[in-house]
């Protein structure tokens, strides 16, 4: 007999996950915006270290991590949220604002995970399409304020297109909005911007707006994303309250905390993969650019290639480039047809991805 299942399991939408992990280190691995620098030794070992100590369940303060934290950006303790990577804390604020009749507004293609929130919870997605130049568009987006809008989610830079909107816009945005409504800024890539700058930038914005949540992680210039580790830097305490509430009480394990404490004390180490993630994103585009494909402007790790109408489609692209090894995202598992998303990779990555798509294209 089929298993009887609640009424919002069959609208929730699967995440796509990449698939190849399993095909063995010679593959490029540049479908998933991971950093291509593995965790300095010092953070592996501090992990390893606390895993002795695992009979004991992990700090449910999180006091380390979120003094670390607290310290390096300037914002009280009960102002930060943490949680099992920068997902977890997106999925219970979906959780934690969102029902039936209360809308949910984003801009469309951005990350994959936000038609979940309206779908478990039942509220509406509002859906904004992106500008021309694959960016967001905030006076569209604030057209679409009503009474029911509970949370906004502005992706900055945006997943999958790489584009960025300078704070500037977002602060002016945020005037525009209610207070009483959410606004989370998901800057999962922002510290390979150049566009925003100094990641420290945005956190000015929570002075002035307290329905502000600033979302971040470690898994990306970091380089832990095996370990889970995301934190939010909010406005007003009430958010983080809020997401604790809808969650299991441990939701970050003790060797995470320990890893992630570590990383954060290394920001030399932080800087030098980002000025080489950028010099290798310049790299990329200007290969692409001889390939004569349209690149978004990017200010992540990653680009935004669309594909030439008159060659090979997207599926046999993003086929071809598997079985010469190197796997990207499909633009239409994320939203778009004919696009493909590229991690910025080693340099023998990215060479190996620009040479087998010239081949494809001809
Ligand atoms: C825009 C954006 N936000 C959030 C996440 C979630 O990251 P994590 O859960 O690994 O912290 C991702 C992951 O790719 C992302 O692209």
């Amino acid at each position: 007999m089929a298993l009887e299942f609640s009424e919002r399991i069959r609208r929730i939408p699967s995440y796509p996950v990449a698939s190849g992990y399993d095909l063995g280190t010679e593959m490029a691995m540049l479908a998933s915006n991971e950093s291509c620098f593995a965790p300095l030794p010092v953070v592996v070992e501090a992990a390893t270290t606390v895993i002795a100590g695992a009979n004991r369940y992990p700090d449910p303060g999180y006091s380390a991590l979120r003094k670390a934290l607290s310290d390096r950006y300037g914002i009280a303790k009960d102002r930060i949220a943490l949680g099992n990577g920068s997902c977890d804390i997106l999925l219970s604020a979906g959780e934690a604002l969102l029902e039936p009749g209360a809308e949910v507004l984003y801009s469309w293609p951005a990350f994959s995970e936000y038609p979940h929130l309206a779908a478990a919870s039942g509220a509406r997605a509002v859906e904004v399409q992106l500008d021309a130049e694959e960016r967001h568009d905030l006076d569209a987006m604030a057209a679409e304020i009503t009474v029911a809008t509970r949370l906004i989610l502005i992706c900055n830079p945006n997943n999958p297109t790489s584009t960025a909107v300078g704070l500037d816009a977002v602060g002016a945005f945020l005037e525009r909005v209610p207070r009483h409504v959410c606004v989370v800024l998901d800057e999962a890539y922002c510290e390979f911007s150049l566009a925003l700058g100094d990641p420290y930038t945005s956190v000015e914005l929570l002075r002035s707006f307290p329905n502000l949540v600033l979302l971040r992680t470690f898994s990306k210039v970091y380089g832990l994303a095996a370990l889970r580790v995301g934190y939010a830097l909010c406005g007003s305490p009430e958010f983080p309250v809020a997401v604790n509430l809808v969650r299991q009480p441990f939701y970050l394990n003790a060797a995470a905390q320990a890893a992630a404490v570590e990383a954060l004390g290394h920001q030399d180490e932080v800087e030098r993969r980002v000025v080489s993630t950028v010099a290798a994103r310049s790299a990329l585009v200007e290969a692409l650019d001889r390939l004569q494909v349209w690149v978004a402007a990017s200010d992540a790790n990653f680009v935004w290639v669309r594909l030439p109408a008159d060659g090979p489609e997207e599926p046999e692209v993003v086929e071809g480039l598997r079985e010469r090894g190197v796997l990207v995202r499909a633009g239409r598992s994320l939203g778009r047809d004919g696009a493909l998303r590229v991690t910025v990779g080693t340099e023998a990555e990215n060479e190996k991805f620009a040479a087998a798509l010239g081949e494809l294209l001809g």
